[in-house]
């Protein structure tokens, strides 16, 4: 078995992330860490056990940092609904949360399985900073991480410069990009047009009629709608399911390059931005590789497997 651990501003997409995780046949979730972002932590973390629950594991739930490391939150209510899950109001989850802070049990986890834990962040960097701060040995023991987050092609959905992750707590995503973790960066470019589910698809997924598929789409009714009004795309956009399909099969990203990427973190008109030097122009060293490109119609096929 692959083993992943899970770190997430538990939202509607975030959901079907690591619902996808935990129904993947090779795969086990060992924990799963919550921060602010999307939501406020505790409801993330309930967001995250009822998903949990809802896939029959036990997977531990941990509550992490409330806030970004220096900055106000910012949160996406607006996107996701009141609750995070598209106002569907989901009962609170038997799975009670996993005992210690999340940041502790990551670290502890990483440390028991030196090169083990595949490590996928779907939400603000938060809580891998503060793991990197405390314990920068983890870095040699994490054999690889997949973060959805940033515009490698400059294309933001929070400000025109800046992806909602790494916006939301851009030193904190310094401190990662620069930690020497072995990083696949996927883009919000990635996420959206191609990668969307259109109407039909969205049909095809209730056609499916098991729980995990109305769950996905009932968790995303108010970012379906959001999406509609907002940029005016009839569809479902599913970030980090995709990031997720990617750490499950990494052969979904089809180009990818290592490039010297950098966070901007003192401008405010471009706050947050991941800033990729593509040509090598800063000559520095290559710290990240950056997904250029994704199949989408087998990051769907993936999808549906799940939810089967
Ligand atoms: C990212 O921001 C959140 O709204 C989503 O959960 C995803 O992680 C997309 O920009
Ligand atoms: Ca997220």
């Amino acid at each position: 078995m692959r083993r992943f651990w899970i770190d997430t501003d538990t939202a509607s997409d975030d959901a079907v992330a690591i619902l996808m995780a935990l129904r993947w046949p090779d795969v086990q979730v060992e924990g799963i860490s919550v921060v602010a972002g999307n939501v406020h932590v505790e409801m993330g973390a309930k967001n995250a056990r009822y998903t949990v629950e809802l896939s029959g594991k036990k997977t531990p739930v941990y509550l992490g940092a409330a806030r970004p490391l220096v900055r106000e939150s910012v949160w996406g209510y607006f996107f996701h609904g009141d609750d995070g899950m598209g106002n569907m109001n989901y009962p609170e989850p038997k799975l009670p949360l996993a005992k210690g802070r999340a940041v502790d049990a990551l670290i502890q986890a990483v440390r028991a399985s030196p090169g083990k834990l595949t490590l996928i962040t779907i939400g603000p960097l938060t809580n891998i900073a503060l793991a990197l701060k405390t314990a920068s040995d983890i870095v040699e023991k994490i054999p690889m991480c997949y973060i959805m987050g940033g515009a490698a092609a400059t294309l933001g959905n929070v400000t025109p410069a800046a992806e909602f992750n790494i916006y939301v707590d851009p030193e904190a995503a310094k401190i990662v990009f620069h930690s020497g973790l072995p990083i696949l960066m996927v883009g919000w470019e990635h996420c959206r047009g191609a990668a969307n589910l259109v109407e039909e698809e969205i049909s095809h997924v209730r056609s499916l009629k098991t729980p995990y598929a109305d769950f996905a789409i009932d968790c995303n009714a108010h970012a379906i709608a959001t999406n509609q009004n907002w940029l005016g795309e009839p569809c479902l956009a599913l970030p980090d399911p995709v990031t997720m399909a990617i750490a499950l099969d990494p052969s979904i990203c089809t180009k990818r390059g290592k490039h010297y990427v950098d966070v901007e973190v003192t401008s405010e008109l471009t706050r947050g931005m991941t800033v990729v030097d593509q040509l090598g122009v800063t000559k520095q060293d290559a710290n990240i590789e950056v997904c250029w490109a994704i199949d989408a119609v087998r990051w769907k096929e993936m999808l549906y497997k799940t939810l089967q």
